[in-house]
């Protein structure tokens, strides 16, 4: 592997042609989204609003996408308000790079993005299966609490998967108390 080089654009100055190979890279990481990942439409929900993209020798080999938006706070669920979140998803490293510390490179660029968007927090939700990567590179579980959102086939859920924040602008103690978060946009 040669050294990954980063870049961190915003959805709009990407270039159509550009949206191939990250549409390539996340069909290889996402096997089961692949009728939904063909020729240019590089995302499964809604698009993100910025990528950071690693390529090594110019082809895509890490991805993530982050969207700005608000979580309500469900008041029937406990105190809280709503909290202004940068959405985290399409998280994706090349198969064969895998296990390599190329996610945790991913992850730290991403916590810097969030940081410079000036954001409270960073938000995602996931598989159980990769909860213990999200935990080894520093992003904490919310105990206990359900997502109510918009699934990528434009149905609501209460999504039960891990639910996981870190912090950008905020200390987590600020994050809001209550059980049930509403996420009424498409989910990333
Ligand atoms: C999840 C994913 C991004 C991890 O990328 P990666 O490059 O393999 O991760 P790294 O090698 O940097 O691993 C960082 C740490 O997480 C751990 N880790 C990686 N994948 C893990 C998993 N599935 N479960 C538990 N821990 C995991 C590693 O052991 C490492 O821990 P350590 O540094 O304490 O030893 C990658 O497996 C992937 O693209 N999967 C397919 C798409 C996907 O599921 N994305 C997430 C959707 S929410």
């Amino acid at each position: 592997m040669t050294e990954l080089v980063w870049s961190v654009s915003w959805e709009t100055d990407l270039d159509d042609a550009e949206h191939e190979p990250l549409t390539a890279l996340l069909a290889r990481a996402y096997p089961a989204e692949t009728d939904r990942l063909v020729g240019g439409r590089s995302w499964t929900g809604a698009r993100p609003e910025l990528r950071i993209v690693a390529r090594d020798g110019g082809v895509p080999v890490a991805h993530a996408g982050i969207i700005r938006r608000f979580l309500r706070a469900d008041p029937h669920h406990g105190p809280g308000r709503d909290v202004l979140v940068g959405h985290v998803g399409l998280v994706a490293v090349d198969p064969d790079q895998h296990r390599g510390g190329v996610g945790r490179a991913l992850m730290a660029q991403v916590v810097d993005t969030l940081v410079g968007l000036d954001v409270p927090f960073g938000f995602l939700t996931c598989g159980p299966d990769v909860e213990g990567f999200y935990r080894a590179v520093g992003w904490t579980r919310l105990p206990g609490v359900a997502v109510r959102m918009v699934s990528i086939d434009d149905c609501v859920v209460t999504d039960q998967d891990p639910a996981m924040v870190h912090a950008a602008g905020r200390p987590l103690t600020d994050w809001p108390a209550a059980s049930v978060l509403a996420q009424d946009g498409r989910g990333i």
